[in-house]
């Protein structure tokens, strides 16, 4: 016979670019129930990257499911869900029918760099970059919503009548969830979208009107912990209140606890997401990183400094299911640390373009210094390299950005690719820092969870949350300089010549 736990259960649902989970937490913050479901990537054209919306919904909805009953709970004892997303990829659907009008747009999907370059040329960048914080780059979602608007038939006469609805993943997912009760976001989600104005907080009616995007489309814009209403009854047998909201990046960073100016986290996943708290200060980059929201909570925002790197953890999924040198991702630390030390190789991951601080969409992936005694030890090495060479490229444009009052800014990082002790180590190698990893690897989860644990008045505020952070391992830098500076020196010629020739 089942016994079920009463009360005071947080769900988290993170909804990412490669699968979606859910996460069950208990009062005292512990996991105890988690479901997780991986579902299909269309690659329609070259740089093209879509996610049926549907098979979103349905992996969201079954894994809330397996998560309550792994964690043997039932519906009405969960006091609240947080929920937190793959950024930037959008969905249009009807409001009537809930359906969408086409596949979601994803974030890494590049089919609207033209778009883009004719903004630049049209010199809008820097009055996008003033108002958003972000850049003129496909990554972004306005851009996709325009091309939606334009491509799909009849699309722009129904977003006109009103007939149509737009947002990111967790605006589609609050819709869903409500039974279509409630169309909303919050700071962090609109703050990339490229239409958000995020020194205002508002939606930007001028850059709505260059994108030619009707403001009827768009959700309304809320605090990282609010009423996001309840779910459907139906769903999950009760109305269980939706309370937070974040995309996962700041998800991460509030897992992470970074709630003081110059906290940095990075995250790496499918990509790789490093953001920097700068407090109430929007601080501008100078070095094409992007201003973003990191939470508003109570009407006050936060924000960061932000450097996006697509392909990370990608990486090594490409190892082992485009080159099946492993079978099992980790395995790749194991064998990168068995690489000849004698060969320099280098893999550039522009697999769709490149991100932070080059943003050149139209650059591909290459491979330099292949060699006769090539295999895939030195394969497994420069991919993991990559991700420690992209990461430091960021890191230095935030401190060219962000001086830090002289304090030490440490880097605590998560995402499944810190399991791997010989990557932290590089990594902490090639930043010539130290890199900090927490106890608790499912920061995003968690996250969300305390936005809507301490809405709901279950978990604790700020303070101590951030007190239960909990270090598992600091990796101190162990390369001496002269090979550090080699390496990075090989890593930017190998760069330099993987840029498009538009960048
Ligand atoms: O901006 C894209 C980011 O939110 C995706 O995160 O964890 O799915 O790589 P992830």
């Amino acid at each position: 016979r089942r016994e079920y736990i009463v009360d005071g259960f947080i769900l988290a649902i993170d909804q990412g670019t490669t699968s979606s989970r859910a996460i069950l937490f208990d009062r005292k913050r512990q996991v105890v129930g988690v479901g997780q479901k991986e579902f299909a990537q269309h690659y329609p054209a070259s740089g093209w990257v879509e996610h049926d919306p549907e098979e979103i919904w349905e992996t969201v909805v079954a894994t809330v499911r397996e998560a309550l009953r792994k964690g043997r709970c039932r519906a009405e004892d969960v006091a609240a869900i947080g929920i937190t997303n793959q950024r930037e990829t959008v969905v249009i659907w009807d409001k009537a029918s809930g359906k969408p009008i086409h596949n979601a747009i994803v974030w890494q999907d590049r089919r609207t760099a033209q778009i883009c370059v004719k903004l630049k040329k049209q010199g809008l960048e820097p009055k996008f970059t003033r108002k958003t914080g972000l850049l003129l780059d496909p990554y972004f979602s306005g851009t996709k919503i325009a091309w939606m608007l334009d491509k799909v038939k009849g699309a722009r006469k129904r977003a006109e009548k009103g007939e149509l609805l737009a947002g990111t993943i967790d605006s589609f997912l609050i819709w869903r969830l409500t039974g279509g009760k409630v169309h909303a976001t919050d700071a962090t989600n609109a703050s990339r979208t490229l239409v958000y104005n995020i020194e205002k907080n508002e939606w930007d009616s001028e850059l709505l009107r260059i994108l030619g995007i009707p403001a009827s489309l768009l959700p309304q814009v809320k605090d990282c912990a609010d009423d996001y209403g309840a779910t459907d009854e139906k769903l999950f047998g009760a109305a269980i209140p939706i309370l937070g909201v974040a995309g996962d990046q700041q998800a991460a960073t509030i897992g992470q606890a970074c709630f003081q100016p110059g906290m940095m986290k990075s995250t790496y996943g499918t990509g790789c997401f490093a953001l920097l708290n700068t407090g109430r200060d929007l601080v501008r980059s100078k070095n094409r990183l992007l201003t973003t929201i990191a939470y508003r909570l109570d009407g006050q925002t936060t924000y960061a400094l932000e450097g996006s790197i697509f392909i990370a953890g990608a990486a090594v999924q490409w190892l082992r299911d485009g080159l099946r040198i492993v079978k099992r991702a980790d395995e790749t630390g194991p064998l990168a640390r068995q690489a000849d030390p004698a060969q320099s190789v280098y893999l550039v991951p522009a697999f769709v373009g490149l991100g932070a601080p080059h943003w050149d969409a139209e650059a591909r992936g290459a491979i330099y210094g292949l060699t006769r005694n090539t295999g895939p030890a030195e394969f497994a090495r420069a991919a993991l390299e990559s991700v420690a060479y992209q990461t430091r490229d960021l890191l230095d444009a935030m401190h060219k950005d962000w001086k830090s009052n002289g304090a030490d800014t440490v880097l605590r990082v998560d995402g499944g690719m810190v399991a791997s002790d010989w990557t932290m180590q590089r990594l902490a190698d090639m930043l010539d820092a130290p890199v900090d990893r927490p106890t608790i690897l499912e920061t995003t989860a968690l996250g969300a969870a305390w936005l809507a644990g301490s809405k709901a008045g279950v978990w604790p505020g700020m303070k101590e949350f951030a007190k239960s952070w909990a270090l598992d391992q600091r990796f101190k830098p162990e390369m001496d300089d002269a090979t550090r500076a080699a390496k990075l020196k090989g890593w930017r010629d190998a760069v330099r010549r993987t840029l498009s020739t538009e960048s």
